[in-house]
């Protein structure tokens, strides 16, 4: 019987490190040839779900699409926040309101993702966009658990917005051509995923948050690549993965003092919010994007669409192409978000699903 693998292998471990390094010297030099901001055409008939837009990435993802006329709903945690960013925002268009309204989401409980998308749905409103932008890296915390007894990286970044995307399929068939975006990082190129123990509880590896981060980021890449092949053609939903590059945020926000002073001292290096927004920008509006993705649900190529933070098509981590790999972080994944096997065929048919979450009364 063929030992199944527990770990990277060094080699790939390093492979993966020089990569994360090449991205963070020169993604500067690689990206010369875009603009900042990058320019969008008019988005008027563009309706777009931008998840965790309260700060970083996702307030300059959800600022651009509305200026260039797209409806945006705001999916957000804390919604106080969110109204004071639409208020600034129309207050520098000269009072011109812009079309954004807010909705409350929190990730940590996939009660909410469901309450979140059977609202959605209930509008029986086309959806053109699916931004899975929020996440956390939670650098140097002990590990914590959700409500739902979830490592909390995993679920932030990975289980909660899988049930997401899958749950607001229906809206999105209804509004395709289509695209679901998840934000992702070159930090998934050190990542691996146990499918035996995809929470981190075995204590077969010691948990540490860079660990959580990388293992969440590169489930992501696998659970999507699956969900992009089960989706057929006609669906016309497409789902891909970006990287923003590395971007000075409030990501960094968590991080030792020392780190966060290197941080400051590396500036040139660092991107900008709004440079690091210019790939999930890019995927969302591009229009020949679609074709692309298509292409790539009929060939034999094992994963979905990976944007680089230059805005050009580039491959995923070597262990993100594992076909195996992939279909056991489908199952599972499935399985620990309340789903069944079939989920994604019986949404596209227009058929219910029933999920374990979203029916406790609180
Ligand atoms: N910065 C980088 O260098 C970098 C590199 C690669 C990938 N990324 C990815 O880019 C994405 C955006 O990150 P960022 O750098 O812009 O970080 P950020 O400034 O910390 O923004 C994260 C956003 O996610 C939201 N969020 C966190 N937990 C949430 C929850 N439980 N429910 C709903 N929303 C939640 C936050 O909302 P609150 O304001 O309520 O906390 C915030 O709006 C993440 O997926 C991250 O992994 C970042």
């Amino acid at each position: 019987m063929v030992k199944k693998k527990q770990a990277l292998g060094w080699i790939e471990w390093l492979i993966g490190w020089m990569y994360v390094t090449y991205e963070l010297l020169f993604q500067r030099t690689k990206t010369s040839h875009l603009q900042n901001p990058l320019e969008l055409p008019s988005l008027n008939d563009l309706t777009c779900i931008v998840t965790g837009t309260t700060s970083g990435i996702g307030k300059e993802i959800a600022r651009q699409l509305a200026e260039a006329g797209a409806h945006v709903v705001m999916a957000v945690r804390n919604r106080k926040t969110a109204n004071e960013l639409i208020d600034q925002w129309c207050s520098s268009w000269a009072g011109i309101l812009l079309n954004v309204e807010v909705m409350e989401l929190d990730l940590l409980s996939l009660d909410s993702v469901v309450g979140f998308a059977n609202t959605w749905n209930a509008r029986l409103e086309p959806l053109h966009v699916l931004i899975n932008n929020a996440g956390i890296f939670s650098i140097g915390e002990t590990q914590k658990f959700s409500k739902d007894g979830f490592e909390e990286h995993l679920q932030v970044n990975h289980l909660a917005p899988a049930l997401l995307s899958v749950l607001l399929l229906p809206s999105l068939t209804k509004g395709s051509t289509s695209r679901i975006i998840n934000v992702n990082s070159v930090m998934h190129y050190v990542g691996f995923v146990d499918t035996e123990d995809m929470n981190t509880v075995s204590g077969k590896r010691k948990y540490s948050s860079l660990l959580g981060y990388t293992n969440s980021k590169l489930a992501q890449v696998m659970f999507s690549s699956v969900l992009h092949k089960r989706l057929p053609v006609e669906s016309g939903v497409n789902v891909m993965c970006v990287s923003p590059g590395i971007v000075h945020t409030n990501v960094a926000r968590d991080l030792p003092r020392i780190v966060q002073a290197a941080y400051h001292l590396i500036p040139y290096f660092l991107f900008s919010p709004q440079e690091g927004s210019r790939s999930a920008l890019f995927a969302a509006t591009d229009p020949q994007i679609p074709e692309y993705c298509e292409s790539l649900k009929t060939d034999e190529w094992p994963v979905c669409a990976f944007i680089s933070q230059g805005c050009h098509p580039t491959n995923p981590s070597k262990e993100a192409q594992s076909v195996e790999t992939s279909f056991e972080v489908w199952e599972k994944t499935l399985e620990m978000i309340g789903l069944p096997s079939d989920a994604v065929e019986r949404l596209i048919e227009g058929k219910e699903v029933r999920c374990r979450y979203g029916t406790r009364k609180d």
